[in-house]
């Protein structure tokens, strides 16, 4: 079955067709990002204005791209849920139009789910169950996929998500929006060992991430030292940050994947684009003798064919909504 999926939950308008939750027919992707650059983050009304302007062109190209008409159609799968509210309403609201128009029943899908599914698209043999650590600029989570549509939280973090805890550190050392891709090359020219930074742990809670003090503690070096009219070698403090970051990361996911005895793991979202994490992933799971997936690096960041993947499997668990569907800001990856 071919499913349209569109994603607008953030800075890019996304419409992909997908066969059967595995094979992309076309993915087209139009990213703000060059515009909320210049405010050194996303600016969410003009994510909104952008999603508007792009939706009805992005998806005339999948569809295109495709060589589809609605016929071919079976469903249309939408990022519903958690996002930025007025940018996920554009996307939504584009999909009941599109399903009153043509009578395609609409699949909203929980965005953390999708990048989850965006492995299923890289790796044809990738079946849950497997734990997975999704990490993306809002979200850091150890979630165990039970199956396509059960999931259960493990470990999430406390404060800040593992992307925005990159995009501030990095903003702060004079790097352009989204600073987490830009502070990862640059890491790898500097000396990891430079800088001791806080490995951050949360008592009592050992698979749960905590970003927000270690982002503060290189806030703080970096602004003590401008006070002092000295600067720092960005190269050394951008090895160190990462490196603080990648082992909590890992050290929780591999802790957990021990006491659940998980034989896959796998890494979703954004940071799952992360040179150090992917390395330290590969070799922490060969060491323990782990099967590890991880997206195409294409297919780390947001895109309308995961949503496509992801919406295969809703669809078939029943998960359809009807035209009161509304757009939600937060959700939980478990109630999807
Ligand atoms: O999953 P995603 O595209 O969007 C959200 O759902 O949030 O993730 C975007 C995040 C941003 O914070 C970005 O800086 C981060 O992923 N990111 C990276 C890398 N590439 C993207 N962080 C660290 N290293 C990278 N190579
Ligand atoms: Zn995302």
């Amino acid at each position: 079955m071919k499913i349209l999926a569109i994603e607008s939950s953030c800075d890019e308008t996304a419409a992909a067709v997908v066969e059967d939750g595995r094979n992309i027919i076309s993915s087209v992707v139009a990213s703000q990002v060059e515009e909320h650059k210049l405010y050194g983050g996303v600016v969410p009304e003009i994510a909104s204005r952008r999603h508007c302007e792009s939706i009805v062109g992005v998806v005339d190209e999948a569809m295109e791209k495709a060589g589809c008409g609605y016929k071919d159609i079976g469903a249309i799968a939408v990022t519903y849920a958690p996002g930025l509210i007025g940018a996920l309403l554009v996307g939504v609201n584009y999909a009941k139009g599109l399903s009153l128009a043509t009578g395609i029943p609409v699949v909203p899908v929980h965005h953390l789910r999708s990048h989850i599914a965006s492995n299923y698209l890289s790796h044809s043999e990738l079946e849950p169950p497997f734990l997975c650590l999704v990490v993306s600029g809002g979200h850091s989570h150890i979630v165990m996929v039970e199956d396509y549509t059960k999931m259960r939280i493990i470990g999430k973090t406390r404060d800040d998500a593992a992307g925005e805890a990159f995009d501030k550190a990095a903003r702060t050392m004079g790097m352009p929006y989204p600073g987490g891709i830009h502070l990862d090359k640059i890491a790898e020219r500097g000396d990891e060992r430079a800088f001791k930074l806080p490995h951050p742990v949360v008592r009592d809670a050992p698979y749960d991430f905590s970003f927000s003090g270690l982002k503060t503690a290189v806030i703080n070096l970096i602004h003590n030292s401008q006070q002092r009219g000295e600067t720092l070698p960005v190269e050394d403090l951008s090895a160190s940050f990462r490196r603080a970051v990648v082992d909590s990361l890992t050290d929780n996911v591999f802790r957990a994947a021990a006491e659940l005895k998980a034989g896959t793991i796998v890494t979703a979202g954004g940071v799952s684009a992360n040179s150090l994490l992917r390395r330290e992933m590969q070799k922490g799971c060969a060491k323990r003798g782990i099967r590890l997936f991880m997206p195409d690096m294409s297919l780390c960041g947001d895109n309308a064919a995961m949503v496509g993947s992801q919406g295969y499997y809703e669809y078939l668990s029943g998960n359809i909504a009807d035209l009161s569907l509304n757009a939600c800001a937060t959700m939980s990856i478990e109630k999807g």
